[in-house]
């Protein structure tokens, strides 16, 4: 068998199922909107495990400082939000597509408060709720399986709401805030970071418009927003803005939120993540594939994941696009 790292394929995935999950991810992604659920739900039972091993268990970008590490500017991106919301303990908060729960955990640990991690993606509440434990942190961290789009929570029951890059999958962005506002008490904070395309984008040309429709494909979004959706969205779904703004320049220029998808910088950890380690990961793939060592749909799975993060770059590089869209909004009194 080859070694667990070069399979991109998740163990939520049974070997023979894998070919037939790829391309029910695939089918849903054409349908876009009307199958947001298939399409997540299949997508990260693909590639959780990869996107972990490649990326840690936080899954998301982060301005980076020169000098700073990717592990420091994921942590300082997770603490600015906690900051911003003033989290205390005693509060309950709803971290909205909480991933495997890196961000949770490190939130609920500096800020002591207790947060509900939601997501639609049973595999990685299973992974979320294991690390938790793990932890130590069961007594803070708990998790809740569901989709933010019909959150299984009373209205009124937490006291802030945080989301970073789960909401760029909904099909709708005014009906998840609405949802968001509905489960939050009057007076409490959400925050979040989404994907939009910025001012720089122009739909009237090929390339601008390709480039968005390759990160859609591989990422599982039906439709990346721009600026104007996300601000418009929490207006009419009732929240008072407080605050917008794209966080990508508040990176130092040297080090971008793409750069660690183009090289793997001063520490090897960061390999699989770069340019070179996904083109390295591919080809072996390739080779384990035609002697059956590894799933059927695994270098098209890694393909994938390669036009995610070549798009990514590229749309980063053009500045037409951000992972980090910065919001803060209120539920008024
Ligand atoms: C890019 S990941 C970010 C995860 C996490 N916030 C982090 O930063 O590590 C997006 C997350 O949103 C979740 N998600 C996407 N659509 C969802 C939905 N409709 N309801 C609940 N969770 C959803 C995914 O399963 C995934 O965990």
């Amino acid at each position: 068998m080859a070694p667990e790292f070069h399979n991109p394929i998740s163990r939520a995935i049974r070997a023979e199922d894998a070919a037939d999950t790829l391309s029910r991810y695939r089918g849903s992604q054409e349908r876009g909107a009307d199958e947001y659920a298939a399409m997540v739900e299949t997508f990260y039972d693909l590639i959780t495990d990869f996107y972990e091993y490649a990326w840690g268990r936080s899954f998301h970008f982060a301005p980076a400082k020169d000098g700073t590490s990717f592990e420091e500017a994921i942590a300082a991106h997770q603490r600015f939000l906690g900051e911003t919301m003033t989290l205390k303990p005693g509060m309950t908060v709803l971290d909205v597509g909480c991933g495997v729960g890196g961000p949770q955990r490190a939130i609920a640990k500096r800020f002591g408060c207790s947060i509900v991690g939601l997501n639609i993606s049973e595999y990685q509440l299973g992974k979320c709720a294991a690390y938790n434990a793990e932890a130590g942190l069961d007594d803070l961290c708990s998790v809740l399986h569901g989709d933010f789009m019909a959150i299984p929570a009373e209205d009124g029951s937490f006291d802030a709401a945080y989301h970073i890059e789960a909401i760029p999958h909904a099909p709708d962005k005014t009906a998840a805030y609405t949802e968001i506002f509905r489960v939050l008490r009057p007076g409490a904070v959400f925050a979040g970071y989404d994907w939009c395309v910025t001012p720089l984008y122009d739909g009237g040309n090929p390339e601008h418009r390709e480039l968005k429709q390759r990160i859609e494909y591989g990422n599982a979004l039906p439709q990346i927003a721009s600026f104007a959706d996300i601000v418009d969205g929490l207006r009419e779904a009732g929240f008072e803005r407080i605050e917008t703004h794209d966080r990508a320049a508040d990176a130092d220029p040297r080090t971008p939120w793409y750069r660690p998808l183009q090289s793997s910088g001063q520490f090897l950890g960061g390999l699989p993540r770069s340019a070179l380690g996904r083109r390295i990961t591919s080809a072996a793939l390739s080779v384990l594939e035609s002697v059956r060592a590894v799933p059927k749909g695994s270098r098209a799975t890694a393909e994938v994941l390669n036009v995610a993060a070549d798009s990514l770059v590229a749309a980063g590089r053009l500045g037409i696009f951000t992972p980090m869209y910065y919001h803060t909004a209120r539920k008024r009194y």
